[in-house]
């Protein structure tokens, strides 16, 4: 089987076509980085205008680079859901001419999900597992028992860890996105600072819930101090956070009795989060998994994969009336669809 999979719920555009027998054909991602840098953030209303100028070439690039007649592919899938309203509205349209032109069923796919699925990509994970996902624009604890059950344990009352690590980079004036900076710059600091670990060691309600706003402030006034050097800031802040998210994780492993954690989202390719990971994953006796890096921040290719295993296991499909959603929780969005 064979699928065209559709990615701009942020700043990428991404298309792949995904070969159920030979695996990723192709996965074209246009980056709109350089763009953004200059706001130290994606500024909404340019993210769509350029996907409405990428998203046909990044198309023909994938359909070429993938070797197959775009008539032959078995069906579209598209992210629906969360995002930047106006960016997945340029997806989904494109998404919905296909289908029209070329007769095909659509698959709706949620980012979320996609980022989770993308695993199966790399590694052939054991369900029930439970998922930690990070991004620029999420930091949310799952259980997934199999594909379409997924059961939310907990997520950010303010910023995404992805946020924060941009916004703290901002601080520093160290670049965009902060992300990958900040990791590379932490590796030659010291953890001079013993900065707050918000909400870690909450045992009630918010114990699987994330709270990284006054983190970013604590690190707001000792960077007004002017007596740290930047990379001993961006250790103590990289540690901090860390910290919180694989604390939460092991916490969640211990209370369900799962063995198998998968780590998804742009921030999975943190390299301290990942050291860190593994090393409570042999003292506590589970298993981590971490996608390749290319699969990490957002591509096509975890989208035309989580669509496939949608037509396998569900046959779910969408019309030309869905609507993107800017805001759908993973759980919420599995109602959303079994509704329709
Ligand atoms: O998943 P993604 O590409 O887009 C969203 O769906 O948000 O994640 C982007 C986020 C950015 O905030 C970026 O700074 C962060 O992932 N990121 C990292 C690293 N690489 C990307 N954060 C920490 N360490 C990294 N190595
Ligand atoms: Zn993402």
């Amino acid at each position: 089987m064979k699928i065209l999979g559709i990615e701009t719920s942020c700043d990428d555009t991404g298309v792949c076509i995904y070969d159920s027998e030979k695996g990723v054909l192709s996965n074209v991602v246009s980056s709109q980085v350089k763009l953004h840098a200059q706001w130290g953030g994606v500024y909404p209303d340019l993210a769509a205008r350029e996907h409405t100028k990428n998203i046909i070439p990044v198309l023909d690039r994938a359909v070429k680079e993938s070797g197959v007649d775009l008539h032959s592919i078995d069906a579209v899938a598209v992210t629906v859901a969360p995002g930047l309203i106006v960016s997945l509205v340029v997806g989904i349209s494109a998404a919905k001419s296909l289908k029209w032109a070329l007769k095909k069923p659509l698959i709706p796919v949620h980012h979320i999900e996609a980022h989770i699925f993308a695993i199966f990509l790399s590694d052939n994970v054991q369900f029930p597992f439970i998922s930690l996902v990070v991004s620029g624009g999420h930091t949310e604890l799952y259980i997934i028992r199999k594909f379409e059950d997924y059961t939310f344990l907990g997520g950010t009352l303010d910023d995404a860890a992805g946020e924060a690590y941009d916004k703290v980079a901002r601080m520093l004036d160290l670049g965009y996105p902060g992300g990958p900076i900040i990791d590379k710059l932490a590796r030659e600091g010291k953890e001079v600072i013993k900065l707050p670990r918000p909400l870690l060691n909450d045992k009630g309600k918010n114990r699987f819930n994330f709270s990284f706003s006054g983190l970013k402030s604590a690190v707001m006034r000792e960077v007004e101090k002017g007596i740290y050097r930047k990379e001993d800031i961006a250790r103590s802040f990289q540690e901090a956070v860390v910290d919180v998210l694989v604390g939460k994780t092991v916490d969640a492993v211990n209370e369900f009795d799962i063995k198998n954690v998968v780590v998804a989202g742009g921030v999975s390719a943190n390299s301290r989060l990942r050291e860190r990971f593994f090393e409570e994953a042999e003292k506590n006796s589970f298993s981590v998994h971490f996608p390749p890096l290319y699969l990490c921040t957002d591509n096509g290719a975890m989208i035309a994969y989580t669509g496939y295993k949608r037509l396998k296991e569900t046959g779910r499909t969408i019309g030309y009336d869905f609507e993107g959603k800017a805001r759908l929780r993973l759980d919420r969005f599995i109602e959303y669809i079994s509704r329709r």
